[in-house]
Formats: structure tokens, C-alpha cells, sequence
């Protein structure tokens, strides 16, 4: 792990970030909420999250909290609800069954579907009946591998709807990733498609399931989605159309409801090892959170706000901010299928325009990507429905936060840069729109009940303005309570570098103000593209081809992509360094886990830099592919020759 004190110039260059933009008069006067919550909810938070909580609609109201034995949490334990309930069945019998819930819009163009909480609530339905028609039990774990259309969020709230465990898994992984998750939470059901529209093409999706089932013999299931009419082969007896099965459900599903702390779904991450690990997360906290930080961040009025969260249902923005967030308080999804620049790099400014879009939320890495495809793409488009603007995955740099700012929100839109993870499960540390005054660069102030601190190596608090390890204190409603049948290692991940204290992996600092920016992780895990990427595994992934004796991975500063990954190859003795064995080693990343690990960069080397002691020194294999001098001490070097000889063949 890489000691804080490095990150410091990190954070010095942020700091010289001195503008303030305070809310404006009139997004104040009309917010829902005002600067008096922060003394309300401060109070006592315990207590202002259980009133958050008895907004859901629960079947047996819980009497207890929050039960804390560090780290395991339980939050209004003693309570049932079904969040399938909470999210679609309550509107419709508060009369809302005809408000939209689901904007879908396709790829291609014209293709577009309205749901409304009504329609939404019979498809669910169906869905549930269907997949307990399979032999889908609650308890048990269903693998979801979908594009981004509307039985993504069907399949999410039919498993919600029986109890079952949603799996979502990201359309970009390869066969191996996804078989992988399958079998390390034992899951014996798929939802998949045929495939979907990215970039005006279909996209297979069936293939890459039935070729990882090959190793997932216990999979006894398979619903297939119609989506692009693409050929598919099929397994008599495990493969069921969802055309046939689903539509010929009854339209009515009596919902059951299960105790708050049963497990909602899992949702796997990357990690310094090489497996990846499945969060858990569980329905009553996790709702209560995603719903109060959704009204109370983005400021919904969800009788007019049209949401729009850009992330894919496959990660957790999408689980908290597509679909369980907004929903819950009965607000309308915006949801779309494809790619930003399909036909043209304008496709999201005129989708906005069209459906008149109201809050928009988005990765500073797609923000600097509309950046470079020129300001005449924006321009063309009016935008004036936007009032709202938000920012996550990464830190955003000043220059795109000014831009997001100026070309997109008209300087009239608030941006709340959202920090938070996939254990976290929603937002934490935020500034609230009509309230906070924002800085280009921070995250700003934790939400209520978050309690961030920044330690040294020693555990000890930096004072502000000093560089340190991001920690939470306290326990919140949507934390993660453990990793799918490891607790041990639940224990050891998140729990164990200071004990009593979460620890989220990231360098941070407070400034003056007490503001908090987020420099990025510090432990060995990449963001390429606001994606989350361990060097471990693309590590595993390089030695498994048959050319690589050793592999070492390091992340290098790219002004697109936030980290590109450049991997350090030294090859077995019948291998020679070609270019054309670094494409097919990129290419076998892409395979073995998806192309979103597809590395930038490969370099073969004779030999890595080690310490005497045999471990690989990240630290200078970073300084080299970030194309600087290495400095800083290199006394522990085994080899000096190894490091003149990779700077030597820099590119
Ligand atoms: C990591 C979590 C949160 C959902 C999407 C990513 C980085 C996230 C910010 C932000 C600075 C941020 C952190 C964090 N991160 N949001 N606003 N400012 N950094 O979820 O894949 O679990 O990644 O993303 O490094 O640890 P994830």
C-alpha cells in the first residue's frame, strides 16, 4: 500500500482550487430542504434515520435502530418490508398509477418505451411469478447480465419482489468474470438478453452466458430477453424466452415481505486481490438511504423531476440512482440504452431537450470525453429544462467542473459532487443543492450521521489541510454488512487497518474550510473511466496467457480516462517482445475479463524492479509509466540496471 504522505502533491495541486459558487437565491427559495436540516439531522442521527425509514412502506414497523456489534451492523432489524412495495406498489395505490416511471429510450433512434408505476407494477408481477415458476426460491441468488432496458429494472424488482438475491453483473464482462461471480454466489438462475445496441450495432450477450455456464453446471435457468433478434443457441430445458414465459404470468403478485436486514442484492467489486468481491447489501438500511439521499441531494419534487443517472444498471450508481432511489420516492427514471456519441456525440443534449430531462448525473470521465468532442455539439441544444447537476466516480477536475458548470448547467444548476462506493451503497459525502456552497474539486460535506476522518500511518488524525487515509466512523443505513460468505475477510478488508473504523481505501484531506477532497484510492485498485479495476486481477489475467512469466500492473495519470493501465510484461525465454504479442496480450485481458480491462499500455522488460526481499516496486514501475524520472529512494532496489533499462525503451 502506497503511504499516504505520497498523495500530498496530489492534493496540493487540488487545493490551489479557490472558487466558491454558493447556491443561488432562487434554486434556495424553491429547494425542499433548507440549512436548518443540518442541525435537525445532526441532533441525533440514529433518530432522524429511523424517521427517514418509516417513509418506506413496511409491513411489520421495526422498534429497534441500529444494533452495532463492530463491524456488523443491523439497522430496524425487527421490521419486514418488501422493497419491490416500497418502490412501485405504494404509488400506485396512492392513486400515481398513471405517472410515468420509466422513460426508456433505445439506442437506435425512435425507439422508445413510457412506463407508468402501472404498468411497471404488472410487469414486476409477472416477472416474480415467472421466475417462481422456474424454481427461483427466496434466499436463493439470480444473476442478472442485461443492457440497460426496461427488464433490467423488472428483474431487479421481481427478485426484490420474492425475496430472491439480484446479482447484477455488467454487460462488459467476459465469460470468465461473469462465471466467476455465478459460482461464488452460488447463483442457479440467469437473466440475460440476446443482446443489446451499442454504438449502432447489436451487441451478443447469450453467447457470452452460455459459454460461461459451461463452468456452472449447477445453473438450472436461463430467462432470455428478445431484444435484437440475434440468432442465439439454445439448451432445451434450461433456456426459457422471456416473451413466453413472463407475458404469460397473471398480472397480480401478492407480495410477502422479509426482515430489513435480508440480503436486497449483491453487488461484486474489485479489490487488491485477485478475487473480486461480492457486497452485500441489504433491504431496509439500504432503501432508507437510497431514497433520503436521493429526495434530500437532488432535490426531488417527484411529481415534476424526470432523473436522469447516466450509469449502467450493472454498477451500483445505477442500483441506487436508476433504479432504487428514484423509485422509491416516486419520481420518473430516465434510462437509456446506449452509447453518448450514437449517431452523433449530441445524443444525451437531445435527449434532455426531448424528454425534458431535469436532473442529470453523470462521471467526470464522460464529462471530459463531451469536452473533447467540442462545445458546437452542446451548444445546438437548449438544455433550459436542467436545474440540477451531479458528478460521480472519480474526482472531477476544475476544468470539467467549470465546464459541466458553464456549457451544461448554464451556471444556474447546482452540481453536487457525490462521493461514495460500491460497499457504501449510496451517497455519503455530498454538498446539498440550495444549501452548500460548492468548490470545483470537493466533495465537500458529509451527509448526516457520516462521520469521515483522515488518519496518518500511526492512526492518528491529520489536522486540516493534512493528507491521510479516508475512514468512517460510525455505521450508516446502506453500509455494506459483510462480503458473500466471508466475513473473515469482510473483517480483514474494510476493518482491520485501524480497528472499529471503516476504511474506504481512498486519500483524502480536509481543507481549511472543512471541506473534504478525495484524491482517489491508495491501495492497489485502478478507476479507468470511473470504472473500478484491481491490478491484481488484470495481473492474473496476464500471466494466464502462455507467453508471460511475471506481470506487474500500475495505473498512469490519463486526461480522458482519469488512470489508463499500463501493464510491465517479462516473458517467458521462447517468447520474444513483439508488437504483435502486446495486442494479442491486450486482447486476452479483454477476454479474460472484459474490454473494459483492456490495457493502454503493455511494455515487456528483461526483469521488474524488486526490493531485496523479492516484492515488486510499484511505486517506480508508476513514476516510469507516468514517463517522469524516478526519484524518491530507491536504496531497497535489488537491481539498478532493471529500472535503467525500462526508462531506456520508454515509447
Ligand atoms: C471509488 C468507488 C460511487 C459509485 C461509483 C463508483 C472514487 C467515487 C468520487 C468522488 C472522488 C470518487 C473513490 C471511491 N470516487 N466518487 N465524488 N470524488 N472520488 O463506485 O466503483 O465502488 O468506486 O470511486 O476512489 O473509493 P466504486
Amino acid at each position: 500500500m502506497t503511504p499516504a504522505s505520497e498523495h500530498t502533491e496530489a492534493v496540493e495541486a487540488l487545493l490551489h482550487e479557490n472558487r466558491h459558487f454558493p447556491p443561488s437565491a432562487a434554486f434556495a427559495a424553491a429547494a425542499t430542504t433548507d440549512a436548518s436540516i443540518y442541525a435537525e439531522a445532526s441532533r441525533d442521527p440514529e433518530a432522524w434515520w429511523a424517521e427517514q425509514a418509516r417513509t418506506l412502506a413496511w409491513e411489520r414497523p421495526f422498534t429497534t435502530t441500529l444494533e452495532w456489534e463492530v463491524p456488523f451492523a443491523r439497522w430496524f432489524a425487527d421490521g419486514t418490508l418488501n422493497a419491490s412495495v416500497s418502490c412501485v406498489d405504494r404509488h400506485v395505490a396512492a392513486g400515481r398509477g398513471d405517472k410515468v416511471a420509466l422513460h426508456w429510450v433505445g439506442e437506435p433512434e425512435g425507439d422508445r418505451v413510457d412506463i407508468t408505476y402501472a404498468d411497471l407494477l404488472v410487469r414486476i408481477s409477472q416477472a416474480a411469478h415467472a421466475l417462481t415458476a422456474l424454481g427461483v426460491r427466496t434466499g436463493d441468488r439470480v444473476a442478472i447480465y442485461l443492457p440497460m432496458i426496461p427488464e433490467a429494472v423488472v428483474a431487479m424488482l421481481a427478485c426484490a419482489r420474492i425475496g430472491a438475491t439480484h446479482m447484477v453483473i455488467f454487460g462488459g464482462f467476459a465469460p470468465d468474470a461473469i462465471a466467476d461471480r455465478v459460482l461464488d454466489a452460488d447463483a442457479r438462475f440467469v437473466v440475460t438478453a440476446d443482446g443489446g445496441y451499442r454504438r449502432g450495432a447489436a451487441a451478443a450477450l447469450k453467447p457470452q452466458v452460455d459459454d460461461a455456464l459451461r463452468r456452472c453446471p449447477e445453473v438450472a435457468a436461463v430467462l432470455v430477453v428478445r431484444r435484437t433478434g440475434q440468432e442465439v443457441t439454445w439448451v432445451e430445458g434450461r433456456d426459457h424466452w422471456w416473451h413466453e414465459l413472463v407475458e404469460a404470468q397473471p398480472e397480480r403478485h401478492e407480495a410477502e415481505a422479509f426482515p430489513a436486514e435480508h440480503p436486497l442484492f449483491i453487488m461484486y467489486t474489485s479489490g487488491t486481490t485477485a478475487r473480486p468481491k461480492g457486497i452485500v447489501h441489504s433491504t431496509g438500511g439500504y432503501l432508507t438511504q437510497a431514497a433520503t439521499t436521493h429526495r434530500i441531494v437532488f432535490d426531488i419534487k417527484a411529481d415534476t423531476d424526470i432523473c436522469w443517472t447516466s450509469a449502467d444498471v450493472g454498477w451500483i450508481t445505477g442500483h441506487s440512482y436508476v433504479v432504487y432511489g428514484p423509485l422509491s420516492c416516486g419520481a420518473t427514471v430516465l434510462m437509456y440504452e446506449g452509447a453518448p456519441n450514437h449517431p452523433e456525440p449530441d445524443r444525451f443534449w437531445d435527449i434532455i431537450d426531448r424528454h425534458g430531462v431535469t436532473i442529470f448525473y453523470t462521471a467526470p470521465t464522460a464529462i471530459r470525453a463531451f469536452m473533447r468532442w467540442g462545445d458546437d455539439y452542446v451548444k445546438k441544444h437548449s438544455l433550459k429544462s436542467l436545474r440540477l447537476l451531479g458528478s460521480v466516480g472519480e474526482p472531477i477536475n476544475p476544468e470539467a467542473w467549470m465546464w459541466y458548470h458553464t456549457l451544461i448547467g448554464k451556471k444556474r444548476c447546482p452540481i453536487v459532487d457525490t462521493w461514495w462506493q460500491t460497499e457504501t451503497g449510496c451517497i455519503m459525502v455530498t454538498p446539498l443543492p440550495g444549501i452548500t456552497a460548492t468548490t470545483p474539486g470537493s466533495c465537500t460535506l458529509p451527509f448526516f450521521g457520516v462521520v469521515p476522518k483522515i488518519l496518518d500511518e500511526q492512526g492518528h488524525e491529520v489536522p486540516r489541510g493534512g493528507g491521510g487515509k479516508l475512514f468512517l466512523k460510525n455505521p450508516w443505513p446502506s453500509m455494506l454488512r459483510t462480503l458473500w460468505g466471508d466475513d473473515e475477510r469482510f473483517k480483514k478488508q474494510y476493518w482491520s487497518e485501524l480497528p472499529g473504523y471503516y476504511f474506504a481505501g481512498d486519500g483524502a484531506r480536509f481543507d481549511a474550510d472543512g471541506y473534504l477532497w478525495v484524491v482517489g484510492r491508495i491501495d492497489d485498485v485502478l478507476n479507468v473511466s470511473g470504472h473500478r479495476i484491481g491490478t491484481a486481477e488484470v495481473e492474473s489475467a496476464l500471466v494466464s496467457h502462455p507467453s508471460v512469466a511475471e506481470a506487474a500492473v500500475v495505473g498512469r495519470p490519463d486526461e480522458l480516462k482519469g488512470q489508463a493501465l499500463v501493464c510491465f510484461v517479462t516473458l517467458k525465454n521462447n517468447f520474444t517482445a513483439a508488437p504483435e504479442l502486446k495486442e494479442q496480450l491486450r486482447a486476452h485481458v479483454a477476454k479474460e475479463i472484459g474490454s473494459l480491462a483492456r490495457p493502454d499500455d503493455v511494455r515487456f522488460a528483461a526483469g521488474l524492479p524488486k526490493t531485496r526481499s523479492g516484492k515488486i516496486m510499484r511505486r517506480i514501475l508508476k513514476e516510469i509509466a507516468a514517463g517522469g524520472i524516478v526519484k524518491g529512494d530507491t536504496t531497497t532496489l535489488e537491481d539498478f540496471n532493471v529500472v535503467a533499462a525500462l526508462q531506456a525503451q520508454e515509447e
